[in-house]
């Protein structure tokens, strides 16, 4: 999968979001990202996110701070969030378009770094943070909806040798962070019905990266959902990984 299409795939979901699924999520671990970026952070407090997307997580759940900077390397899904921003009112938050893998922030300049599920490069997150900044990473792993890779025998990292969560936890640790820990994220996810579920996988790359073809067979999706269906609804098993980490000094 070349990575123009990783571009063209996030440019063409800007204006869609999970919401409208309505899925019924419970956790089966404690880590919870924005908890502990309301333990790290004061009112003066400067934040970057990087693949922030449409920037809805970042204007409803992250606390009102000197300054929020927000940034995703598509210019459609900045285009979303800058528009979702002015419905907000909040005026802390900035987006900006930038890669996060080569980026354009000043250096010693932020308290906490966030990435949820978006591609880093730790070396250089680490110039942009104060010394004693955080640096907190959320990624979903390869054993992620594994149940539903193993039935279709394909999806995000089925065939990667290492998990992603080794591989950026070592890249963490080669940039030269302190106290980093990887913690699992495990959540249990419940679709309301086969269609929603289906459109749902349609959407994501779970089981079809960000390829062109967004075949589903149907077939096999019956066989899971058959395992899978409590009280009426298809449960789908996440598994994320956390990362806390912080830069001397
Ligand atoms: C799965 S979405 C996650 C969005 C958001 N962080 C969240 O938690 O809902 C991944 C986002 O990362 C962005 N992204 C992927 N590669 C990137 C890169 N090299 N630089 C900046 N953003 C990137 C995509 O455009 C997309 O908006």
């Amino acid at each position: 999968m070349s990575q123009n299409n990783v571009f063209e795939y996030y440019n063409k979901q800007a204006n869609w979001s999970f919401d409208q699924y309505g899925i019924m999520s419970e956790s089966l671990t404690e880590w919870d990202l924005i908890d502990l970026i309301k333990r790290f952070s004061t009112p003066g407090s400067r934040i970057l996110d990087l693949g922030t997307a449409g920037g809805e997580k970042v204007i409803s759940n992250y606390p009102v701070c000197a300054e929020i900077l927000a940034t995703d390397y598509s210019p459609e899904m900045i285009g979303t969030a800058k528009k979702n921003l002015e419905k907000s009112g909040r005026t802390d938050i900035t987006f900006k378009v930038m890669d996060n893998l080569n980026m354009d922030v000043p250096d010693d300049h932020f308290d906490i770094v966030t990435a949820r599920h978006t591609i880093t490069a730790p070396d250089q997150i680490i110039r942009c943070l104060k010394p004693g900044g955080h640096l907190l990473i959320r990624g979903v792993d390869k054993y992620d909806c594994h149940e539903l890779k193993l039935v279709f025998g394909r999806g995000q990292g089925f065939d990667d040798p290492v998990p992603v969560s080794i591989t950026d936890y070592e890249a963490v640790l080669r940039a030269g962070f302190a106290d980093v820990e990887l913690v699992p994220v495990h959540e249990r996810e419940y679709y309301k019905d086969r269609e929603t579920f289906l459109d749902f996988l349609r959407r994501v790359p779970i089981l079809n990266i960000c390829d062109e073809d967004r075949t589903i067979e149907e077939d096999l999706l019956d066989e899971y959902i058959k395992r899978n269906t409590f009280d009426g609804r298809i449960r789908l098993i996440r598994r994320c990984y956390g990362i806390t980490a912080r830069k001397p000094g």
